[in-house]
């Protein structure tokens, strides 16, 4: 097996047209009346060639677009590619962040080892450039990402790493790019970690593997402690939903708990937050069978949970002064003659005894042991995350994941890193019309409602398992996976969540970049 491609990531203080370098990538918005500074310096030493490229129309700044321009040795790049940036107006943060992922994807593809950015030019002051810096890095581990690490014969092979840098000719800025650059590197990682760890298929990931990388990442991180319960304590703890949700396949279920204890006194004036996780390493829909079209795409269930275990990577290696818990709890939802049925009981971790009517319901069953888990840890605030239901997919589509909770400010605060990340949210109800649906004749609970609302009713579900905790659901059916290639990232797992997880709980220590 092959390793997955690296990023080298630095800064450095050069000038633009001595820059010698294979690629320099810079950004050009659609609606820009002339060409900022850079660009037209650049141009004049180019003899035009820009300004002819411009002219004749074959670049026009379209976001997601891109163009070559040779150096001919007239200034130190190579080659200078051209980054569309779409309208100016429209521009954000990740504005900057896409542009250096489509800058690395090409780079990829064309295998040059070494790329200079200087995208965050373009913007002048209108973004923190530290902030800029960060978003640029992250774009890089985004767009160069490949899956291959199965594949054997490859026709041309590919770079083994790229070798970034943000360039500028003035070192005050450089500085502030390289502050933003170190935490967009340690969340970059974390995100193509998860990315890798969730394109893996079910042969290779099960629970129990899981737990292993859960445990070796714990022990390669300081202040990250792991713990995992097998089939065994599961029993003695009573999480019965874990257990029934395993219990039809060979690869027995594991409950995985990290805690980052930070160094900073600061972090014990925060409540402990407890990240939770949906890992479900295969969903075949158990005895309530999918149909087979694109059953293979549910390798991807165990999203959730991994997402969490790449936020606790980014955490630990950030520092951050904040208490957190990771708990993923991963199971095979197989059908076989041990597995759970419809109609069976089942006596959740909490008490709450639960009527299984459809075994494809089985995310629910796992998060609501979790849900309690963190709860009996004192965990003031939790937020889960999971590829919890067709539904969602249906109502939002890819781009966005469903939000919902029970504290306005909780949800407030995730609105605001998804905007800081680039990782799309969409506020969905959750409340007792909900709730309603979900109440059984012969148990506490049901694990399905009606027809309709299906991502709000399996909200409302886990809602009742959460105590007076500060509770928000992340519903990710949708975003955890790219299903084309597009000009930012190639097709597979998307790693949805480790941005968004890891800016929330940065702006909660108050860490900007
Ligand atoms: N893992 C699926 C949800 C899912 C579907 C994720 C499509 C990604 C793409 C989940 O376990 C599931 O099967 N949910 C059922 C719930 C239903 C039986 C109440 C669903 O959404 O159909
Ligand atoms: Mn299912
Ligand atoms: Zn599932």
């Amino acid at each position: 097996m092959k390793n997955i491609i690296d990023v080298e990531l630095k800064t450095r203080k050069v000038d633009f047209s001595q820059c010698k370098t294979d690629l320099l990538a810079v950004g050009l918005f659609s609606d820009a009346k002339v060409p900022d500074k850079l660009n037209r310096e650049m141009d004049s030493k180019l003899d035009g060639a820009i300004g002819q490229l411009l002219k004749l129309g074959d670049f026009k700044g379209k976001e997601g677009t891109n163009a070559i321009v040779y150096g001919n040795d007239k200034i130190g790049a190579r080659r200078v590619l051209l980054v569309g940036l779409g309208k100016k107006k429209k521009a954000t943060l990740d504005t900057v962040r896409k542009a250096a992922s489509n800058a690395a994807k090409k780079s990829v593809e064309m295998k040059v080892e070494t790329i200079s950015l200087a995208l965050h030019r373009a913007f002048g002051g209108r973004f923190d450039l530290s902030a800029m810096g960060r978003a640029a890095a992250e774009g890089t581990y985004l767009g160069s990402y490949r899956y291959d690490e199965f594949v054997t014969e490859s026709e041309n092979g590919r770079l083994d790493c790229l070798k970034v840098e943000i360039i500028d000719s003035d070192s005050a800025k450089t500085r502030k790019l390289s502050k933003g650059l170190s935490s967009g590197l340690a969340i970059g990682k974390a995100q193509s970690y998860a990315r890798t760890l969730a394109n893996r298929p079910a042969n290779v990931i099960n629970p129990a593997k899981l737990a292993a990388a859960a445990k070796e990442l714990a022990r390669g991180l300081k202040r990250l402690g792991c713990t995992v319960f097998d089939e065994k304590e599961l029993a003695a703890k009573g999480m019965g939903g874990v257990l029934a949700v395993g219990s039809g396949s060979q690869n027995k279920p594991r409950f995985i708990v990290l805690k980052y204890n930070p160094a900073s006194r600061a972090a014990s004036r925060q409540p402990t937050v407890a990240l939770v996780g949906k890992a479900i390493t295969f969903d075949s829909g158990g005895i309530s069978i999918k149909p087979a079209e694109k059953m293979n795409e549910m390798k991807l269930d165990k999203t959730g949970g991994i997402t969490v275990l790449a936020t606790m990577k980014a955490v630990a290696e950030l520092g951050l002064p904040v208490n957190v818990y990771g708990i993923i709890p991963s199971a095979e939802n197989l059908p076989s003659g041990t597995s759970y049925r419809p109609g069976d009981i089942i006596t959740t971790f909490s008490g709450k005894t639960v009527e299984v009517q459809n075994t494809d319901a089985e995310g629910r069953m796992i998060l609501c042991d979790a849900l309690s888990y963190a709860v009996r840890q004192n965990c003031g605030i939790i937020i889960d995350i999971a590829t919890l239901t067709g539904s969602c997919r249906v109502a939002l589509g890819k781009y966005m994941a469903g939000l919902m909770g029970n504290d306005e400010r909780l949800i407030k605060q995730l609105q605001r890193a998804a905007k800081d990340s680039g990782e799309k949210v969409w506020p969905m109800p959750s409340g007792d019309e909900y709730a309603e649906e979900m109440k059984s004749k012969i148990a506490d609970l049901k694990n399905t409602g009606s027809k309709w609302g299906g991502a709000c009713t399996a909200a409302a579900f886990l809602r009742q398992f959460v105590g007076d905790a500060k509770w928000a659901h992340l519903d990710i059916a949708g975003t955890e996976m790219f299903d084309r290639g597009t000009e930012f990232a190639v097709a597979g797992s998307s790693g949805f969540g480790v941005r968004l997880l890891t800016t929330y709980l940065m702006n909660l220590a108050g860490k900007k970049t």
